[in-house]
């Protein structure tokens, strides 16, 4: 499990190995809009302020993953125990 700060709503959730980001959020009130669910849309994408995600999408590049500032949170994890998110 990882932690997930939600900046702007000020929660903190944990998210287990069951379940994705994006569900996490949308059970804590911040729900954001998904498509394909599996990293290809680009849909669900989410600045991250700080934090590492491990990210699983098909979308960015190498360089952009090395800016460390968005996360498509339907597929993408955590690689730091915690993360802020800007939601
Ligand atoms: Fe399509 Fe996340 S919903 S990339």
């Amino acid at each position: 499990p990882f932690t997930v700060e939600l900046a702007r709503s000020g929660k903190t959730i944990t998210v287990t190995p069951s379940e994705s980001v994006l569900q996490a959020v949308a059970e804590a009130g911040s729900p954001v809009l998904a498509s394909c669910s599996m990293g290809v849309c680009g849909t669900c994408e989410v600045g991250v302020l700080a934090g590492v995600p491990d990210h699983r999408d098909s979308l960015l590049s190498d360089a952009e993953r090395a800016e460390n500032d968005r996360m498509f949170v339907c597929v993408s994890r955590a690689v730091t125990e915690r993360l802020v998110l800007d939601l």
